[in-house]
């Protein structure tokens, strides 16, 4: 659980990553925090290339971010998209924020309006694989 503070903490952060996006081919920006169970606040934005299929989601540069500075434990996420209708993170990011969670994580999507949505992973994501599944399964050697 988060509190009040947290969450509109998160949200700025999300709200002030998003100009940060490079996102010249589709023109649909988008603004991503992360917070860890260490307090801290990570931010991500999307990452577009000509390339375009190794374009970089927003959730997944924010991942990095906090992966890279040692957090593996993440409690909640703002995604904010200036648009009419903002999305949750999709089917891929969430099973990239599967792996430093176990389902318990706040969700926020915001847009253009400033109004919020929240779930939790658990409820986007109810069947993930996850890393006990790699654990569990028999070995090849
Ligand atoms: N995008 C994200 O950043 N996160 C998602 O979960 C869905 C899509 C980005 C990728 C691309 O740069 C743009 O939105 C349009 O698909
Ligand atoms: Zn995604």
């Amino acid at each position: 659980m988060i509190g009040r503070e947290e969450k509109t903490k998160l949200i700025e952060l999300a709200r002030t990553a998003m100009p940060n996006a490079h996102a010249p081919y589709s023109g649909y920006r988008v603004g991503v925090a992360l917070l860890t169970d260490r307090g801290n606040y990570y931010r991500g934005c999307n990452v577009e290339n000509a390339a375009l299929s190794i374009t970089l989601h927003a959730e997944m540069t924010a991942i990095a971010s906090a992966v890279a500075a040692g957090e593996k434990n993440f409690l909640a996420l703002a995604v904010f998209t200036p648009a009419e209708y903002p999305p949750f993170p999709c089917a891929l990011c969430r099973q990239a924020l599967i792996e430093f969670n176990r389902g318990e994580m706040l969700i926020i999507a915001t847009g253009k309006d400033g109004k919020s949505r929240e779930t939790t992973l658990a409820e986007l994501y109810p069947h993930p694989f996850s890393p006990f599944h790699l654990l569990s399964g028999d070995k090849k050697t």
